[in-house]
């Protein structure tokens, strides 16, 4: 509530999401503050006076029904849900998550799924369904170079903790970085440096008109032989046709996913039943109500202030 002289004045936050539960998002934001206005998005409400939106893939046009907002906040690190409805409502700020939590559960998905490749698990279980039996010698970490696309929030952070677990570490961004024991790589002109010195290539990107599709068939003829993808970034970066034939084709190695086109991924898909691929239902990183709650609480008390927005994106760079 914010008392301006004799006018009172509640400030609602709405919560706006689908396939995801919204009360322990409720229950979070209310334990951060009690006194908090809070009101669950349901498809036959009316239009809304609340200022503040947090969203997970809400329905396009639906924010249209949000005429007073001042804030639209992504439950999660990506906003490319917000920049794929057209009838967003303009000029209304987008901020995002940066949670060290996330960045922490992201790097334990990631470690699991690179030593699997390390450690031959994929082989074995492949070998295990046919009762065969095949010794192989794992690899080593000095020996297997991951390549991180991506070296944001999250990506940074996974590109330290593998460097200090003894791998071999590039990275690939956009602009300059300088990152102890990580080569870095910058720019479209770098990119096929980056991918031919990679085993292990994992997208860490957001999702914009110069990512999408960025995984297909000619960055994997990049990579080594046998190397093996890691996509935990966006379905859309991959071209699904691409991966399976590079997989067929013996290119590639092995490939794990956590996003896919369409979520969750319908049954009929190939990448289910294909041999080579590791498919998890988008859960390497998921944010924790009770932990982004209070930076959410906190833009949502800056908003009211006017003051400069947390985690702000840039609608034109796309993250
Ligand atoms: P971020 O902090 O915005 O970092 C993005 C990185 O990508 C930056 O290093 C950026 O380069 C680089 N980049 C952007 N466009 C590029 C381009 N055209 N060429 C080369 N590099 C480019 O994002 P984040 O917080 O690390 O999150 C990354 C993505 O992970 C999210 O957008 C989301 O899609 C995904 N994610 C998935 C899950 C999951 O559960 N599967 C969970 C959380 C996040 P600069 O540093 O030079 O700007
Ligand atoms: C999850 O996909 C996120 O963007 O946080």
């Amino acid at each position: 509530m914010i008392n301006y002289g004799d006018v009172v004045t509640f400030m609602t936050i709405a919560i706006i999401c689908v396939n995801k539960d919204p009360m322990p998002w409720y229950e979070a934001l209310k334990a951060v503050d009690p006194t908090l206005n809070v009101q669950i998005w349901k498809d036959d409400d009316p239009p809304s006076d609340a200022e503040f939106a947090l969203c997970w893939n809400h329905p396009a046009g639906v924010l249209q029904n949000f005429p007073k907002l001042k804030c639209i906040c992504s439950m999660g690190a990506g906003i490319d849900h917000f920049l794929a409805d057209s009838l967003l409502p303009k000029g209304v700020p987008l901020v995002r998550i940066v949670d060290p939590a996330l960045a922490h559960s992201m790097f334990e998905y990631l470690h699991a799924a690179v030593m699997r490749f390390v450690q031959n698990f994929d082989h074995y279980m492949r070998e295990q369904s046919q009762s065969f039996w095949c010794q192989r010698r794992a690899s080593t970490k000095a020996a297997t170079t991951v390549g991180l696309m991506g070296l944001g929030h999250l990506g940074e952070y996974a590109a330290r903790r593998f460097f200090d677990d003894g791998f071999k570490v590039l990275g690939w961004s956009r602009s300059e970085k300088s990152l102890d024991g990580v080569e870095t790589f910058c720019g479209a002109q770098s990119l096929d440096d980056f991918l031919s010195q990679t085993d292990i290539l994992i997208c860490l990107l957001p999702l914009t008109p110069e990512t999408e599709n960025i995984l297909d068939l000619a960055t994997f003829r990049k990579l080594p032989i046998g190397a093996s993808v890691i996509n935990v970034a966006r379905g859309a970066h991959l071209v699904d046709a691409d991966l399976i034939t590079a997989l067929d084709e013996g290119h590639l190695n092995g490939a794990c996913l956590d996003v896919f086109r369409e979520e969750p991924l319908p049954s009929t898909h190939r990448f289910w039943g294909h041999s080579r691929i590791l498919v998890t239902p988008h859960c390497s990183s998921l944010s924790d109500p009770f932990s982004v709650t209070p930076q959410v609480v906190q833009n949502y008390r800056i908003m009211q202030s006017n003051g400069q927005l947390l985690n702000q994106v840039d609608p034109m760079r796309g993250y």
